[in-house]
């Protein structure tokens, strides 16, 4: 049995993705109770409508007893996040608990990441004797405003919690695309040879959404682009396209490869501002909460180098943005050209071999090829040999479903250690601070 005690239970987040991927494991035979926490008082039938409809609406074709079956295993407390409102969640837990075994408790913070908010909740469950080393907490970006920030955080947890029961999700990791990338790069011996300077030109991690902000002005003038998405998950799927062979498939290993990564990560030749570029969309001053002289960038591009033998001069660059034309996250591999190749003499350009990876919306992997179609002309065209994980189904789970079930069998893999959010913030301050003084003058309108 698994309890989850969610925190902002009443939230978006609890709501569009938790509520769906709790059911879902439920549905896959996970034996798991819900316990909501948030202010906003419900009653147990208000709390399981909420439910319901959360699952619902996502899924259409739910059979309404399976949710029953479900909303039976769920329930409510409401409270400030004082330390009498989490003794009454540790009476309602022991009043559950009383006829079924709690099994291990896992914390869920789906409340904003305030450093002060997360201190309550924590010292409220050590007060209420309510952690112990079985126990486990799971939260999500942004990890802090900047590296103090972050720190500020890790520290709060690090004083009730050991590194290994603190789960941070970046969702990004938790897609099944995402986790393929360690199975292509690693099952398969021929990307080995290939995955290098030498037979890589460039790479490219892009992460492009047609929304602009939508209401989350407040939150968005703190932040802007580069903290909100390169910062996390265009610096993460660069960790796992770039990271050398883990030693195993341990969350252990997995992060010590990636924390090579970000410790040689660096501006393209070490060089400066020439390296970022950042832009804000027309009408982003219009929007609600943002001050009409912003200059907070709502796409941004950094060309970056590991600086190891595998990858130096290697440009790799991460970019992001809002309301852009198309809704996509891929990552393309660049592979050289061959200085000489058969069909020259026929002035002939051969397409250079790339692969491709569609994180979303399509979820697949292309392969550019060459191909001879025509043996007569003895002419060469592109094409792509291509696997779509949308196409097989079955081979697809919500990224939520897959975060859920790794945390509650305390599988840290696709989760982040505290090293790899501090080094990832030490590279992108030192973007922002290059970035402060020329930031009128970088900034494109587009
Ligand atoms: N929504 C997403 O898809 C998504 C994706 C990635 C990351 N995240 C992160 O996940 C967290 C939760 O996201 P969300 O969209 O659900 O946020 P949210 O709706 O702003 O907050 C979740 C819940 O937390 C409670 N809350 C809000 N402000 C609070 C405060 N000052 N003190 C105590 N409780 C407060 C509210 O419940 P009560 O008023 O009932 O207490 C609210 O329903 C955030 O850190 C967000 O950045 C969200």
């Amino acid at each position: 049995m698994h309890t989850l005690i969610l925190f902002g239970a009443s939230g978006d987040l609890a709501k569009e993705k938790l509520y769906p991927a709790l059911f879902d494991l439920f549905q896959a035979g996970e034996k798991l109770r819900c316990i909501g926490f948030a202010r906003t008082p419900l009653d147990e039938k208000a709390f399981r409508t909420l439910i319901h409809n959360a699952i619902r609406g996502q899924k259409k074709n739910a059979a309404a007893d399976d949710v029953e079956k479900f909303l039976k295993h769920c329930s409510y407390v409401s409270g400030a996040y004082d330390q009498a409102s989490i003794a009454h969640l540790k009476k309602h837990l022991t009043q559950l608990t009383a006829t079924e075994h709690a099994g291990r408790l896992s914390f869920y913070l789906a409340t904003p990441m305030d450093h002060t908010l997360i201190r309550n909740i924590v010292g409220g469950l050590m007060k209420n004797d309510l952690i112990d080393s079985e126990c486990a907490i799971a939260l999500e970006k942004p990890f802090g405003f900047d590296g103090p920030s972050a720190q500020k955080i890790n520290r709060v947890l690090a004083r009730s919690f050991n590194e290994e029961q603190i789960y941070r999700l970046d969702h990004y990791l938790a897609k099944g695309m995402v986790q393929d990338l360690l199975a292509l790069r690693f099952a398969n011996p021929i990307f080995e040879p290939v995955w290098n300077a030498r037979h890589i030109e460039r790479i490219d991690i892009a992460i492009n959404e047609t929304a602009g902000i939508r209401k989350r002005g407040q939150y968005y003038e703190q932040s802007g682009a580069i903290r909100d998405m390169l910062q996390n998950h265009a610096l993460q799927l660069l960790a796992f396209t770039a990271m050398d062979q883990p030693e195993s498939l341990q969350a252990a290993s997995i992060h010590q490869e990636k924390i090579q990564v970000f410790r040689r990560l660096r501006l393209f030749g070490g060089q400066g501002i020439e390296n970022i570029r950042i832009g804000q969309y027309r009408g982003y001053h219009e929007e609600a909460f943002v001050d009409p002289q912003s200059l907070t960038e709502t796409s941004a591009a950094l060309c970056l180098e590991i600086d190891t033998p595998r990858w130096r001069g290697v440009p790799i660059t991460v970019a992001s943005g809002k309301k852009m034309g198309s809704r996509s996250t891929d990552i393309t591999i660049l592979f050289r050209k061959k200085e000489y190749s058969l069909w020259d003499e026929m002035n002939h350009q051969l397409a250079q071999n790339s692969f491709h990876i569609n994180i979303q919306p399509d979820n697949d992997i292309r392969l550019r090829l060459n191909s001879e179609f025509d043996s007569q002309k003895k002419s060469v065209h592109p094409t792509d040999l291509r696997f779509g994980f949308l196409d097989n189904a079955r081979l697809f789970k919500d990224p939520y479903e897959n975060a859920l079930h790794d945390f509650f069998h305390r599988d840290q893999g696709i989760f982040l250690n505290a090293k790899e959010i501090a080094l990832s913030w030490k590279l992108i301050d030192s973007v922002l601070r290059l970035i402060a003084p020329v930031r009128e003058k970088i900034l494109q309108i587009y």
